[in-house]
């Protein structure tokens, strides 16, 4: 173990500086609430829809789904299983049946999507946008119209992606943005529900006031923002030797300040924040898509797959599949040069392997998560596939 070890490059990086948080701190205003909402309405081209600040992109489902499932009859909610599990918290909280399904290969996906539909009759389909590569659902809008299902795009993984050269989240009744510290834009937490006009009665039906569940909280907006900071210089700073008083801290006090950050509404803080962060994100992106770009599989892995249909706009790229020892491998030898890569992305969530889940058991088991951040050097990616080719 080495004594010093540099500070860890993250899978995603935040792109604000000291100066920008203390501008921040000191001039955050309710109007700045207002402000990012408009921003990054336009910043989709929205026409006919509403934009409401919540405490998380979890609180954005919750919200979305309210509206949708107070008064429908099938409570059932098709979510792909390799997912967060915070989604399915989000569809038990707002009373919907969980119905998983395996991840549909990109050519198929319109096709398997439409065959679930006629089989489970759902009230609601939530569509996912893995690590940055929108899927094409575009074939589906019709026949959910049709068949009165209400589509949910999850776009806490892609900002700025496009489906036909459409915004992705514009394509779908609702759609849920995270700005969590691992997402396109991190403000270390906040989310927004993207929702058609049309349905703004039923939101209001289904019990939503004004300022979201964590209303109360947004005095601790600041301490909360400053916590996450601290949490995340711990997270990059907890290798080697030098590292343990960090994994201490980790260990006694991270699960606390996440719970505690999760709860507490997006805030003039986060939001002055977000309008600064809005306003570069289009060149952020760019350096992204560009460093994905550069990273070479090895021979019998792919990347993320998507439809040619649709341009990603990369958060991280997530390539497999890997021999379980070739990932701990590429883990070990990644931390001994301060890189996080790995299997992060949900390893845990499947308990029994079954015919229904064989894509889904395959991305959580084999597959890994690589950096693309705008923080990476030259020097990173080569190092980053270097050690992905290492035997
Ligand atoms: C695919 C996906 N959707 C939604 C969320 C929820 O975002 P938040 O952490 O803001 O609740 C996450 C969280 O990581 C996620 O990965």
């Amino acid at each position: 173990m080495k004594l010093f070890a540099s500070k860890c490059i993250d899978t995603v990086e935040e792109f604000w500086t000291q100066k920008d948080w203390s501008d921040v701190t000191s001039f955050g205003s309710q109007l700045h609430i207002q402000e990012f909402c408009v921003n990054f309405s336009e910043y989709l081209g929205l026409s006919n829809s509403i934009v409401i600040p919540c405490s998380t992109g979890e609180e954005a489902l919750y919200w979305a789904l309210k509206s949708v499932l107070f008064n429908a009859i099938s409570k059932k909610v098709l979510v792909c299983g390799f997912n967060c599990s915070v989604v399915f918290r989000s569809v038990n909280e707002a009373g919907g049946e969980l119905i998983k399904f395996d991840r549909p290969k990109p050519e198929d996906y319109s096709a398997a999507i439409m065959a679930l539909i006629l089989n489970e009759k759902p009230s609601v389909l939530i569509i996912t946008h893995f690590f940055g590569a929108p899927e094409d659902f575009s074939e589906l809008i019709t026949f959910c119209n049709h068949h009165g299902v209400f589509i949910i795009e999850d776009c806490a993984h892609c900002l700025g992606g496009k489906i036909k050269d459409l915004m992705v989240g514009t394509l779908a009744d609702a759609s849920i943005f995270s700005f969590n510290y691992d997402k396109p834009i991190s403000l270390l937490g906040g989310g927004l529900l993207v929702l058609r006009t049309c349905y703004e009665p039923n939101l209001i039906k289904s019990g939503y006031l004004k300022g979201g569940l964590y209303k109360k909280r947004q005095k601790y907006e600041k301490i909360s923002v400053f916590l996450m900071m601290k949490w995340l210089y711990w997270r990059r700073n907890s290798t080697g030797i030098m590292g343990i008083p960090n994994r201490i801290l980790l260990r006694l006090l991270g699960n606390h300040i996440i719970h505690f950050n999760r709860k507490i509404p997006l805030g003039p803080i986060r939001s002055h924040l977000g309008v600064i962060l809005l306003s570069r994100y289009k060149q952020v992106q760019e350096i992204r898509n560009n460093n994905a770009s550069r990273i070479c599989f090895p021979h019998q892995t792919t990347g993320w797959q998507y439809a040619p249909t649709v341009k990603p706009a990369w958060l991280k790229q997530k390539c497999g599949p890997f021999r379980l020892q070739d990932i701990s491998r590429i883990e070990r030898t990644a931390r001994d040069h301060s890189l996080r890569i790995g299997n992060f992305n949900w390893p845990d969530i499947f308990s029994e392997d079954s015919t229904s889940n064989r894509s889904n058991m395959e991305f959580a088991k084999h597959w890994i998560d690589i950096p693309v951040h705008q923080n990476l050097t030259d020097s990173h990616l080569q190092t980053i596939n270097r050690l992905l080719h290492d035997e």
